[in-house]
């Protein structure tokens, strides 16, 4: 019995030991392969930066076995299918706390990250460039914060990037928005809900991304003409309360996937252009609360999918009954002479005997 104490209590203190090591020096384990061993190595210190795990989704990351840890998938390593490694974390919803360290990026074969809705905080760590693979990385709803994580742009393979709903500040790299460099295969991006100060960059419309959300940003500056040369991709441009200035370009009639276009809440001028009438795919359109004026085009109540169009809180002065047919349409607070609730005589006389310029700058 005491050589089985004296065992035991070895054993105790020889795992108080290791649990104290680096995690590169751990060894206690065998692992079926090296990039096994490197992403528990990662997930360990992932663990130890973790502060509170209310649903406990990390209360079975111990152990070798690392693609049973709940929210953590593997799959056959796209350049050797003999061995299994990590290519995927699942922690949506999981109101985790903690940050994000830089041994992530031992999880090199990492193709799909979600960790929406949590409450990580700091920076997303720049040693992520080392995912190579990665494919999708969502950390919307979290507490994030620092610049535009660059290293997103050395991704090669990044289709979908979602940092919606954090803290992220300043700038945005015109590559993100223009689609180039390696952000080239930038499918979807959503940037709402942040505090990123930023420009759209005259040659936007180089961009091969089918969704862009930009909302409740601020964007300095207008819509570039360029728009028009994603008339053969962008399927979903959500700008709203960016603060968004100048004209619509009447270049944004080429976009004809165009599903749905909001730029409500922002400071537009101007007419909206007949052009519109040719963005066949629209389904929602909103308009509201700028400074637009003129009359709604006719083509745009005839395009043949739309369900809502919305352009209350504005200054236009005439539509078409057509515009009237439209399953669901809002043109409260205009100046429209026959309709309820617009603005009165004074206020639009007051705002169309300013004349308008399309140049943001000068506005
Ligand atoms: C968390 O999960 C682990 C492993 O599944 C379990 O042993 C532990 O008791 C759980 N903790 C709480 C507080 O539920
Ligand atoms: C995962 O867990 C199951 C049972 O919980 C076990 O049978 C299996 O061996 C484990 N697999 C790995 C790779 O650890
Ligand atoms: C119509 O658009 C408005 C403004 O964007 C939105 O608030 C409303 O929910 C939409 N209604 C439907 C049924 O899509």
């Amino acid at each position: 019995m005491p050589f089985a104490n004296s065992s035991s209590t070895f054993l105790l203190f020889l795992c108080l030991l290791i649990s104290t090591l680096p995690f590169h020096s751990l060894s206690q384990f065998s692992f079926p392969n090296p990039r096994l061993e490197k992403a528990y190595i990662a997930l360990q210190a992932w663990k130890h930066a973790i502060t509170s795990d209310p649903k406990n989704l990390t209360g079975n990351w111990c152990g070798p076995h690392v693609c049973n840890y709940t929210g953590i998938f593997c799959a056959p390593a796209p350049d050797d299918p003999s061995i299994t490694t990590v290519a995927g974390i699942d922690l949506n919803h999981g109101s985790i706390s903690g940050t994000l360290p830089d041994h992530l990026s031992l999880l090199s074969d990492l193709a799909l990250f979600h960790l929406n809705s949590n409450r990580f905080s700091g920076m997303l760590p720049s040693s992520l460039c080392d995912l190579r693979r990665l494919f999708e990385l969502d950390v919307s709803n979290n507490h994030l914060s620092g610049p535009f994580p660059d290293f997103v742009l050395r991704l090669p393979e990044l289709r979908f990037l979602d940092l919606r709903f954090n803290a992220f500040l300043g700038d945005v790299p015109a590559e993100v928005l223009n689609g180039g460099g390696s952000a080239a295969k930038l499918d979807a991006f959503f940037i709402n809900d942040n505090n990123f100060k930023f420009s759209l960059p005259a040659n936007l419309g180089n961009s091969k991304a089918s969704v862009i959300v930009l909302a409740n940003n601020r964007i300095e500056g207008t819509l570039p003409a360029s728009i028009g040369g994603m008339g053969k991709t962008l399927n979903q441009l959500v700008i709203l309360n960016t603060g968004l200035a100048g004209c619509i370009p009447p270049e944004i009639g080429n976009l004809k996937r165009l599903t749905v276009f909001d730029v409500s809440f922002n400071a537009l001028v101007g007419p909206l252009p007949a052009s519109m009438g040719e963005m066949k795919k629209l389904e929602q359109l909103d308009v509201a609360h700028n400074f637009l004026s003129g009359e709604i085009p006719e083509g745009i109540c005839e395009l043949p999918r739309l369900k809502n169009f919305t352009y209350s809180y504005n200054y236009f002065c005439g539509e078409p009954q057509r515009c009237l047919k439209v399953r669901r349409q809002d043109d409260r607070r205009n100046c429209i002479p026959w309709r309820p609730q617009q603005r009165s005589p004074a206020e639009c006389a007051a705002f169309l005997s300013r004349p308008v310029h399309c140049d943001a700058y000068h506005y």
